[in-house]
């Protein structure tokens, strides 16, 4: 039986539908918090995602039941920066680890243990801010996970391990291993001895199990991800390509400031740790112009769009329309949290 049967869909009321930016837990209403509880006990965290990433989570699931078995049930995820792709795969690990309530191992890795600091924990962090408290993961509870970097576990035995595969490839490897989530795979030098000798032989003992790999394109078009697994990934209809004007939380300002700016900086900051240059603080300097650039636009442009974007998508209407209200009454919310938020982040979309 697949997750998805096991775990029927709930229905989704229209103010369940993806809200921008997230309302912390404690600020909801009491009926959201109900809602909120309904979806976090169901592991179903479909209502985070925007249209793009939820098309692609239907799609997840969906070409699972195309293969036979969990060794072939892998999907690429071949999507530029900043789209979400960390958002997602997170959403999906947070929603397995919901579901399966017994033992269950989930190592999400990164090419470094820096990328896992800079990239996974604060997009976790965004993830659970409307978690309600007594689903929350224990490092998250107790304040632990933002120094440690390390783990997320619940009660009943579900763990999300961090794994940065430069220093601790070991902790890729443990009892139950049940689905992989890997960030920037393209930016891994061993790959293939990564997925043939410690990641795929874990999954021929887990029938159901499955992974995720995800990475913007390398810089060397020679590596494997290229040359072997997204090809191979696409031939399993287990696929999906993404670029960066397909996300629909940017305004058309930033469309362009990330195509001019954006691009390049983060190519280079890549590029570097490619190179095996992992000197944070000298990366640190050269991210702040671009934070500070995306921290001046104007946030309230963000919810017209993210709005529309919304009502476009063909299965939420409906929900689309609703959105648009929802977006509107949040914009002084939307403020707050843009002067805050986007600057601490690398200046990541204002919410
Ligand atoms: N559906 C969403 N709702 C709210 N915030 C989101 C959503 N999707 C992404 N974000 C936020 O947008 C930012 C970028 O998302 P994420 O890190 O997942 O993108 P990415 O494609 O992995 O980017 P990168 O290429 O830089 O690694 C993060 O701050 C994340 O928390
Ligand atoms: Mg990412």
């Amino acid at each position: 039986m697949t997750l998805r049967t096991r775990f029927p869909d709930i229905p989704w009321t229209t103010r369940q539908v993806w809200q921008s930016p997230t309302v912390p837990w404690d600020l909801c209403d009491h009926e959201r918090q109900a809602q909120l509880r309904v979806a976090w006990n169901a592991g179903d965290l479909r209502y985070k995602l925007h249209p793009g990433q939820r098309e692609i989570y239907n799609h997840v699931f969906k070409s699972h039941k195309q293969v036979s078995s969990s060794m072939e049930r892998v999907y690429g995820m071949d999507i530029s920066r900043q789209w979400g792709k960390d958002f997602l795969m997170s959403a999906i690990g947070v929603g397995v680890a919901l579901r399966r309530r017994r033992s269950t191992r989930i190592p999400y890795a990164a090419p470094t243990k820096d990328m896992l600091k800079e990239i996974i924990v604060p997009t976790m962090m965004d993830l659970f801010a409307d978690c309600p408290p007594e689903l929350l993961p224990q490092e998250i509870s107790k304040g632990t996970f933002t120094r440690s970097a390390d783990t997320l576990t619940w009660p009943w035995g579900a763990r999300i391990v961090l794994v940065g595969v430069d220093l601790h490839p070991d902790r890729l490897r443990g009892p139950a291993t049940y689905a992989f989530l890997f960030t920037e795979a393209a930016f891994t030098p061993n790959l293939v001895d990564l997925m043939d000798g410690v990641i795929m032989p874990q999954l021929l003992t887990e029938p159901e199990g499955f992974g995720i790999m995800a990475s913007t394109p390398p810089v060397t078009p020679a590596h494997p991800w290229t040359t072997r697994y997204l090809p191979e990934m696409q031939g399993r209809g287990m696929y999906a390509k993404r670029v960066i004007t397909d996300n629909p939380r940017l305004t058309e300002e930033q469309r362009r400031l990330w195509i001019d700016v954006h691009e390049h900086l983060f190519d280079r900051y890549f590029g570097r740790i490619d190179a095996g240059d992992n000197d944070a603080e000298v990366l640190q300097d050269d991210l702040q112009p671009l934070r500070q650039r995306l921290a001046r636009i104007a946030p309230d442009a963000t919810a017209g769009e993210v709005g529309k974007d919304a009502a476009g998508d063909g299965d939420d209407a409906e929900a689309g329309d609703a959105q648009s209200g929802i977006d509107a009454e949040n914009a002084a919310y939307q403020h707050w949290v843009c002067r805050g938020r986007v600057k601490r982040q690398a200046g990541f979309t204002p919410r």
